[in-house]
């Protein structure tokens, strides 16, 4: 049965959420339109959806009316318990023969402990499906203006959560083989220990004056970007009162919003540099 109520997909049919399934959905960064396709599909399917904290609300107005909301936030850094609970609920639900939603902001197997989560679930016999989403340190930096990767800037990217499972600055990150390595660093949850990241890059041998961008909010209507360096990083924050959640960009792509800071100049706001890389040449010059 394809309850979804969308345009056949070309050449198929949409899948169905069966009773007993856990589909694994990523919501995207929060602007409720970078949600996929397949999202939608099982949004309007499940009659039980179990939704973290930084799903964007508006998304679940396209769930089934009499479908079950049950929030699962939680904050970075708690204790794993709660996350065995949130991991065991979901196996008794499908277990029961609902038709289960796990939605999780950005992309489930980014940051987002969508493994673990899947893992309990096939380790107790549970039938998944994974529908990726656009994860914030790519969807969210590109509606900043910034855009992840550019030939011009850097060849990789790294990416880095700014804590650990106790919340503590993850001690498994090689901040020198990082600083030496990583052309372009993009932090999800790096606020809480912001000083000691900065300070870690520099001390490793990253210069103080590199750019640095930290998108809150990234995607939604209040959507705000700092622009700063490594070294002034943490006062800057602090003086702008940046509230998590926030994407923390260390690399010279921070320059491109001089030119493509999009919704900026859908504001009425005049592009800055059309140049910022110095080229001398236009853009589409190699
Ligand atoms: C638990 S992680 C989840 C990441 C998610 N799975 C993803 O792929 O984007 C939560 C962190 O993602 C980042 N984040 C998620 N949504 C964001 C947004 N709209 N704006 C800025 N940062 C966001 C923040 O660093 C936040 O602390």
């Amino acid at each position: 049965m394809d309850s979804s109520n969308l345009p056949a997909p070309p050449g198929g049919t949409w899948p169905t959420l069966d009773p007993g399934w856990v589909w694994l959905v990523g919501a995207g960064p929060g602007d409720p339109g970078l949600m996929t396709l397949h999202g939608l599909n099982a949004l309007r399917q499940a009659d039980v959806i179990v939704y973290d904290a930084l799903v964007e609300p508006a998304i679940l107005d396209w769930a089934r009316p009499d479908a079950d909301r049950i929030y699962a936030g939680k904050r970075g850094g708690k204790p794993s318990a709660k996350q065995r609970d949130i991991s065991l609920h979901l196996v008794e639900l499908a277990q029961a023969g609902r038709r289960v939603l796990r939605l999780k902001g950005g992309d489930p197997f980014v940051f987002g402990r969508g493994g673990e989560e899947a893992q309990t679930l096939v380790q107790h016999g549970v039938p998944i499906r994974i529908v990726p989403g656009i994860s914030a340190g790519i969807g969210g930096l590109a509606y900043a203006g910034i855009p992840v990767t550019h030939r011009d800037i850097n060849q990789s990217v790294t990416f880095l959560t700014g804590h650990d499972q106790t919340g503590a600055t993850p001690t498994s990150v090689n901040w020198a083989a990082v600083s030496e390595g990583a052309q372009v660093i993009v932090m999800y949850m790096a606020m809480k220990h912001l000083a000691g990241i900065t300070a870690a890059l520099i001390d490793a041998g990253r210069a103080p004056d590199e750019p640095v961008a930290i998108v809150t909010r990234a995607t939604l209507p209040d959507q705000r970007v700092l622009e700063t360096t490594l070294a002034h990083a943490v006062d800057d924050a602090a003086a702008a009162a940046v509230d998590p959640p926030a994407i923390v960009c260390v690399g010279r792509s921070v320059l491109m919003r001089q030119v493509l800071d999009w919704t900026g100049m859908m504001a009425g706001e005049p592009v800055r540099n059309p140049d910022p890389l110095g080229r001398g040449r236009p853009a589409e010059q190699a």
